[in-house]
């Protein structure tokens, strides 16, 4: 029986008491891409968002997705998100998380001297530290680039890991930054060292810093990919209700796997890194370290990256999504958000169901985009629909 023709039917059994949810209430955009200044009112069930091509709805849930990981999932340069032609940008929500409500808001300002880009993230209008915004309001965002989880490279699984543990690790959140700066310094010295000058004493205190924030990165995914693996097994089965068995496994290139413990993993990355060092300096480069790691799919003992059909390849895709969905609401204690950008269209007519009556079943708030009208709504009670042309968000009257 093959995963791509679901033909037995599960019915998605709604969790018994359904974890309390997080709701954005409303969005305010200031010259945020194509917005002049626009504000929406959600819904705190299903959130229909419509338009043609071009008009502004990936741009809207990108402006929630910035709020949530406190920088923007689609472009790492800020000045992107600026409103053509001007020199700030604001996206701001109100966002309810029982007990509690808070605002959230990301302010973009370029500096006209130097034209750098600048951020100020704010709570309840008080500046606070990105890291004291992240995991606030937890987002799970399912866009068309996810559908190459699977076949497409390395570095679309690394930021699949990487934007669960923003949301839900404080420290994983500084080791990845402090582990990104040291990294850029040591292949800058390489590549120096490469073309004869440099200083090759300060290779080895950039060695050291690598491999500690590197070992402690690794065993973060690591031990992430072996709490997602069930989570995607059984969404597997929910969604489909098929019997193929489907791992992940954490799969580092230096190492068969990550040791559990970080000091053992940083001794195993430090040793790699001082073995290949000649081989470092010669092709200008850092060789080891989670920047190159990458995860294994697995179906039924089989890489699913050469041997799953795309039909099973969309399957396993969904059901990591949907793991990460269960993973963020076990260690958040409420049900993330669910941002759905254009792929429902991707999906054939009972996946897509599916796909909703789980989403309704674990009374998420879910905003959707779409360029044809959706019709099925499957299992939720509350349905707003909005349309968006040329940067104005509309609420549909119905
Ligand atoms: N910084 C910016 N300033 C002004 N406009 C921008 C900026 N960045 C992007 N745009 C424009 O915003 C428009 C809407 O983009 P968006 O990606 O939201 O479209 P969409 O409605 O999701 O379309 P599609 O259905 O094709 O995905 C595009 O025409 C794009 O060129
Ligand atoms: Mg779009």
């Amino acid at each position: 029986m093959s995963v791509d023709a679901p033909s037995v039917d599960v019915v998605a059994e709604p969790a018994a008491t359904p974890a309390p949810r997080c709701t954005i209430t409303r969005l305010r955009v200031h010259c945020f891409r194509n917005y002049a200044e626009a504000t929406v009112h959600f819904g705190p069930g299903l959130n229909v968002i419509h338009g043609q091509n071009a008009q502004g709805k990936t741009n809207l849930l990108e402006a929630i997705a910035t709020l949530a990981l406190t920088r923007s999932p689609r472009t790492t340069s800020s000045g992107d998100l600026l409103r053509w032609s001007e020199d700030a940008a604001l996206a701001e929500a109100d966002v309810s998380r029982p007990p509690a409500g808070v605002t959230l808001s990301v302010r973009f300002q370029r500096d006209p001297s130097t034209a750098r880009v600048s951020r100020v993230t704010a709570v309840d209008a008080k500046p606070r530290p990105a890291r004291a915004m992240l995991g606030v309001c937890p987002v799970v965002l399912f866009w068309p680039e996810d559908l190459a989880l699977v076949r497409g490279g390395p570095d679309g699984r690394r930021r699949f890991l990487d934007v669960i543990l923003a949301q839900t690790d404080q420290q994983a959140v500084a080791h990845m930054s402090r582990y990104r700066r040291v990294l850029e310094q040591r292949n800058a010295l390489l590549h120096q060292l490469r073309v004869g000058g440099g200083a090759p004493d300060s290779l080895n205190s950039f060695t050291t810093e690598l491999a500690h924030h590197g070992a402690w990165l690794s065993v973060a995914r690591s031990r992430l990919v072996d709490a997602l693996a069930p989570l995607a097994a059984q969404s597997l089965h929910d969604l489909s209700g098929q019997r193929e068995r489907i791992t992940l496994r954490y799969a580092p290139v230096h190492v068969d796997s990550i040791p559990d413990s970080v000091d053992a993993a940083e001794r195993v990355l430090l040793d790699t890194l001082r073995e290949r060092g000649t081989e470092e300096v010669a092709r200008g480069m850092t060789l080891a370290g989670p920047h190159r790691d990458d995860v294994a799919f697995d179906l039924d003992g089989r890489a699913a990256r050469g041997t799953a059909s795309q039909g099973q390849q969309r399957s396993i895709v969904l059901a990591c999504k949907l793991a990460e969905v269960r993973y963020l609401q076990d260690r958040a204690g409420v049900a993330p958000v669910i941002l759905l950008d254009d792929v429902l269209s991707e999906l054939d007519p009972e996946r897509r169901g599916r796909l909703l009556a789980l989403l309704a079943a674990g009374a998420h708030q879910v905003l959707v985009t779409t360029t044809e009208p959706l019709t099925e709504v499957a299992g939720f009670k509350e349905v707003l629909h909005f349309t968006v042309h040329g940067g104005v968000v509309t609420q549909d009257e119905r």
